[in-house]
């Protein structure tokens, strides 16, 4: 069994974790689970994340907007947000970022409220995890100008972005993408990252890797992804765990 599983990005509030939650979250630890970030979207999930940080040592927190939930922003939630980033197990702001899949909410409004959660990253120094999709060119302006500590997750981007992110001193995340059969950037990407930027994650219920892709995902599931990147270059799933859990510490600052 692989062990020091470090799950830099997960959403355990999710309606599809509501039958068993208690029951997954307090089994991970025994299936070789050190750490997870559980990311909020908006207020009510990232107080729910501060919540079950406190329940469960191996959890901590990460608070923020997610694009996708601009609509749920009112005037004041930063202040909020900033009230829950006193909390000891709170090590992120996030999950912030910018999402052009949908044309959902305004491109405008999404760069705003971005930038206000870097800002206020910077101010408390606390990294910030960033979701980007569909809008490299936007997330490479914004991250250039602010400079924040952190991660951007779930990276769909081409190794030339990667660069640019590398270049800043942030993080890239991967996750299940990697195992899937069309994955050509996800699989470069893997190959090229330096060592110490690299962080591992599950993005749960979602991204679940092969060979369960379509069910459920959760943190357990990480040593598959782990196996396609050790795969690709040419190292062990446990080095690939250990190294990446390593580096979430670093970035967390997680002693
Ligand atoms: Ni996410």
């Amino acid at each position: 069994m692989m062990n020091n599983i470090f799950d830099s990005h997960a959403h355990y509030d999710d309606g599809q974790f509501d039958s068993d939650r208690n029951e997954l979250l307090a089994s991970l630890e025994g299936k070789g689970v050190s750490g997870v970030v559980f990311c909020g979207v908006n207020i009510p999930t990232s107080k729910f994340s501060v919540e079950t940080a406190h329940q469960y040592g191996y959890i901590y927190s990460a608070v923020g907007f997610h694009p996708l939930n601009l609509s749920d922003y009112k005037d004041g939630d930063l202040e909020i947000i900033k009230e829950l980033c006193k909390d000891e197990k709170v090590v992120a702001i996030g999950e912030i970022g910018l999402d052009y899949h949908y044309e959902k909410e305004s491109r405008h409004e999404q760069l705003e409220l971005a930038e206000k959660q870097i800002i206020l990253a910077n101010e408390l120094a606390l990294p910030v995890i960033f979701h980007d999709r569909e809008s490299h060119e936007d997330t490479l302006n914004l991250l250039k100008k602010h400079k924040p500590k952190g991660v951007v997750h779930c990276f769909s981007g081409s190794v030339e972005t990667a660069k640019e992110i590398v270049k800043l001193g942030m993080y890239i995340g991967l996750g299940g993408a990697v195992t899937f059969k069309n994955a050509v950037k996800p699989a470069q990407v893997a190959k090229y990252v330096p060592s110490d930027r690299l962080l591992i994650e599950t993005d749960c219920p979602y991204m679940t890797p092969v060979p369960f892709r379509g069910k459920r995902n959760d943190s357990s599931l990480i040593p598959y992804t782990a196996q396609k990147i050790a795969e690709i270059r040419e190292t062990t799933a446990q080095e690939i765990l250990d190294l990446t859990a390593e580096n979430a510490k670093t970035l967390f600052n997680i002693k």
